[in-house]
């Protein structure tokens, strides 16, 4: 009896331990699932307010260079930091010098660097002089249209209508400044 006794009280004490460290185990269970989640939501202001930020620099690096101004609205200034990351930008976008000696080359010695079809070669100074004369606009206009005279026919800008008209003068200044 004394012996059942004794069992039992050694039952309700196993059993009283293991619940205690049951309830531990759960109210730490708690305890880390309220620290994690609170972890976590600071964490995720942290990173919302990174990522307002990054929005309104982008939104800053996206904005127009220049503004136009209307009757009664003035301009508003763009934000000094957009001048300076558009500064290199506006510099690198600078169309490369067109290179005339390069264009005359491919599109027009053909004719004017052997004289070729009548055409006045390049560097023949007596063969250029009185076209020269005629001004800058008309060698333009018959470079970019083409044009017939008496020693033969101009086509349309050597016949390269795929170049801009650019690569043309471009062109044409170099052939003017060597026959002068
Ligand atoms: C297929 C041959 C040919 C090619 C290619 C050619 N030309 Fe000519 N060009 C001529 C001939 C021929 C004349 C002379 C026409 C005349 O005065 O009778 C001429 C004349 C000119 C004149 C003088 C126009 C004037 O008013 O006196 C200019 C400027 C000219 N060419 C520019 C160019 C340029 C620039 C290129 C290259 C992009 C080029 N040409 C390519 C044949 C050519």
């Amino acid at each position: 009896m004394s012996q059942h006794h004794s069992d039992e009280a050694h039952d309700r004490h196993f059993f009283d331990t293991f619940m205690l460290v049951l309830g531990a185990l759960f109210g730490l269970t708690v305890i880390i699932y309220f620290t994690a989640n609170a972890l976590a939501e600071s964490n995720l202001d942290i990173q919302n307010i990174e990522e307002t930020k990054a929005q309104a620099e982008l939104q800053a690096r996206l904005a127009p260079v220049g503004r136009v101004a209307t009757a009664g609205q003035p301009a508003a200034e763009p934000a000094a930091p957009v001048m300076v990351a558009m500064a290199p930008a506006a510099k690198a976008a600078a169309p490369a010098k067109i290179d005339g000696a390069k264009v005359y080359q491919t599109a027009c010695f053909a004719c004017h660097g052997t004289g070729a079809a009548g055409a006045p070669k390049m560097g023949d100074k007596a063969a250029w002089a009185a076209r020269i004369k005629q001004g800058n606009d008309v060698l333009r206009k018959h470079a970019l249209e083409g044009y017939t005279g008496k020693a033969g026919v101009m086509p349309a800008k050597g016949g390269r209508m795929d170049l801009p008209d650019a690569d043309i003068v471009a062109a044409l200044e170099h052939m003017v400044a060597q026959s002068k």
